[in-house]
């Protein structure tokens, strides 16, 4: 009896003092500067610019900017609010699942930092030798080598429908050479849905003029291959030019993921076009024009190329069961898939669309041990990231890739397009795709496994110029 009571006291201790442990994991060293004053100047502007400045800056996708005393003041309680319920920064990655590079997560101690800041009346401090940083405007990453234009204004009608459109984004550069990767920028960014391109290049001597032909074409009938000669894809012999699909995508908040000197990239031939087969703008209310850009980044000769599959819709490996979700029903589906070869994955996208509810994939070796890969506990649809790792995770021959998907056509779904709710299906045509459809893939980039690979830093990546 008094053995009990002594271990129970004991184990009560330990509790105690683990809670007031303060080098818990989930306190990052940097946080614990006593010496800083609790005022904009000190502390709180070095959080802002980092974390949120990104985004709420002009011509990013953040409704209102972050880069001055005056804008944090204005928006203090809000500021306070959305760290507090862990809504901004947006990160729906689960990072005490799995870790990736350029994790958008507060520390507790930064959250708390901003409420006491906040309650405190937001004291200034200092603001004179603030600087806020400078971004360059038309990126997220910094001045692009080169940047394309849409060729001709993309005419939206106010009608309240979506529309969709292929269209070509031709250029002409000084020499073949290789690019990092692209970056689209859409101009109407409220009504940008989502993006799919291709980048096609010519062999010089093929092709006269890259210009020449239909910027863009409506939806069209699947297969209709006289479109392609309407705008002026193919070679001038009528042969088709080398194409290397899905160089370009874009959704809101998606960022194309960046990647280390010598893995990825492309070949770019000095005559090219980008070909968007699936520019989709949600419904707008007035009639409106885009014209849209790509910026270039150069890069050298990748060394290693990475490749790109996905499970699930359109994918190596099905949607199981199909993907039916009839109204007023929360359900799961899954989609496995076994390796062949050793892969060294490198990043993952999951994708689902409105009734998304939550999202999580893993392996299994052979031997039965996990590699955890992403989990997401809150589906949101305005944040589909390419989540990198932070040393490429080898997964090897033999294992069994799982991804889950959970979808939630209730009313208690708030992103539910239909009040009451519909029976929902998912689409097998790429051509009619739209948001009040679903759609469940689990998208992944590999490099074929090299002995070492394990010890590449992903994190490191080059540095762009304002
Ligand atoms: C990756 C881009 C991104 C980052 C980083 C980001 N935001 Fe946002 N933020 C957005 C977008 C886009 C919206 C509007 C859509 C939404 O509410 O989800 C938004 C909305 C908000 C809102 C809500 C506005 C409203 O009235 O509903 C607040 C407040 C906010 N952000 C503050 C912050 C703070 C504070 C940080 C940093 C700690 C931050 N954001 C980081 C993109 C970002």
């Amino acid at each position: 009896m008094k053995n009990s009571f002594y271990s129970a006291l004991i184990f009560f201790i330990c509790l105690l003092l683990s809670s007031c442990n303060p080098s818990s994991p989930a306190t990052k060293k940097e946080d614990l500067t006593p010496t800083k004053a609790l005022t904009y100047a000190d502390t709180i502007s070095g959080i802002l610019f980092k974390n949120c400045s990104p985004c709420h800056r002009p011509g990013q996708a953040g409704p209102f900017n972050l880069l001055t005393y005056a804008d944090a003041k204005k928006n203090a309680n809000k500021i306070k609010f959305v760290t507090q319920t862990r809504y901004m920064p947006p990160f729906p990655a689960d990072v005490s699942y799995a870790h990736y590079v350029d994790e958008k997560v507060l520390s507790p101690t930064q959250i708390e930092m901003i409420k006491t800041w906040v309650e405190k009346g937001c004291p200034p401090g200092d603001t004179s030798k603030i600087k806020a940083p400078v971004f360059y405007e038309g990126s997220l990453f910094g001045k692009p080598d080169v940047v394309v234009k849409m060729q001709e204004a993309i005419p939206i009608k106010g009608n309240g429908s979506d529309h969709f459109f292929m269209i070509k984004i031709p250029y002409q550069l000084p020499h073949d050479t290789f690019a990092r990767f692209f970056e689209f920028v859409p101009n109407q960014r409220k009504l940008a849905h989502h993006v799919n391109g291709h980048l096609i290049n010519y062999e010089d001597e093929k092709k006269a003029d890259v210009f020449k032909g239909k910027t863009y074409s409506l939806d069209i009938p699947k297969g209709d291959g006289n479109v392609y000669t309407q705008m002026g894809l193919l070679n001038d012999d009528g042969s088709y030019p080398i194409l290397t699909p899905n160089t370009v995508y874009y959704l809101p908040g998606y960022a194309p993921p960046v990647y280390p000197q010598h893995i990825g990239g492309y070949k770019i031939n000095k005559k090219g076009a980008f070909f968007l087969k699936n520019m989709h703008y949600g419904p707008s209310k007035s009639d409106c024009e885009d014209i849209s850009a790509i910026n270039i980044f150069y890069g050298p000769k990748p060394t290693r190329p990475i490749q790109e599959t996905q499970l699930g819709t359109f994918g190596i490996a099905p949607t199981e069961p199909k993907l039916d979700i009839p109204a007023n029903t929360v359900k799961t589906f899954r989609s496995h898939w076994v390796t062949p070869t050793d892969l060294s994955i490198i990043s993952v996208n999951p994708h689902m669309h409105l009734l998304g509810k939550s999202f999580w994939a893993y392996a299994l070796t052979p031997q039965g041990d996990t590699i955890r890969l992403i989990k997401i506990n809150k589906w949101d649809f305005k944040w589909q990231y390419y989540y990198t790792f932070i040393h490429p995770l080898k997964i090897p021959a033999g294992s069994t890739v799982y991804a889950y998907g959970v979808y939630d056509n209730t009313e208690k779904n708030p992103y539910n397009p239909y009040h009451p709710p519909r029976d929902c299906k998912e689409r097998d045509d790429f051509m009619s795709m739209g948001t009040t459809e679903e759609m469940f893939q689990f998208i992944f980039t590999y490099l074929l496994y090299q002995p070492g690979d394990e010890l590449m830093d992903l994190s490191k990546k080059p540095t762009f110029h304002n």
